[in-house]
């Protein structure tokens, strides 16, 4: 029998901690919450994205009577952000979520699906998406989706 660990770096800055670029992306995914339409969960996610160009993308969680007819805000921002700029490599993508008066404590992390789309992200431009996770306690920051997702299935895997 073999064992092994797998360990990811996570780092909690503080919001005076961050560099403006930062701040400036994570109050952009902030400010997309407003945008969310999600009258079922009442849940409002707003995402932000970096591009290499300096384009900051943005979207949010929508949703739909059809319940699995709905998108994430990271999924929407992504794809929408890939759809504009199929070159532009995603530099990062910061994530806020909102619900009743306040933004949540503790940071969202992304669903699966999100982080699947993430990582093929990733290994589409060969770049790896810093990725913050806003809360009003601290911003919790990694520098690749792998941190977030240890066994990936990519392109390679069926190789
Ligand atoms: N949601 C996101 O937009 N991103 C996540 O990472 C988790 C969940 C949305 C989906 C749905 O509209 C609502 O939050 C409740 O799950």
């Amino acid at each position: 029998m073999k064992q092994y660990d797998i360990v990811s770096s996570v780092t909690v800055y503080d919001w005076e901690e961050l560099s403006s670029e930062d701040r400036q992306l994570v109050e952009a995914a902030k400010e997309a919450t407003r945008t969310s339409y999600s009258p079922y969960s009442h849940f409002q996610v707003g995402a932000a994205a970096l591009l290499a160009n300096g384009v900051v993308f943005t979207g949010s969680n929508q949703e739909n009577a059809a319940f699995p007819s709905g998108l994430c805000a990271e999924r929407t921002t992504l794809f929408s952000a890939n759809a504009q700029y199929p070159d532009q490599p995603v530099l990062a993508l910061a994530i806020a979520a909102f619900k009743g008066e306040h933004f949540l404590q503790e940071p969202i992390p992304p669903c699966g699906g999100c982080l699947q789309v993430m990582l093929e992200v990733e290994d589409r431009f060969k770049h790896p998406i810093r990725i913050l996770l806003y809360g009003t306690d601290g911003t919790h920051v990694v520098d690749s989706v792998r941190a977030l997702l240890p066994f990936q299935f990519v392109k390679k895997s069926m190789l």
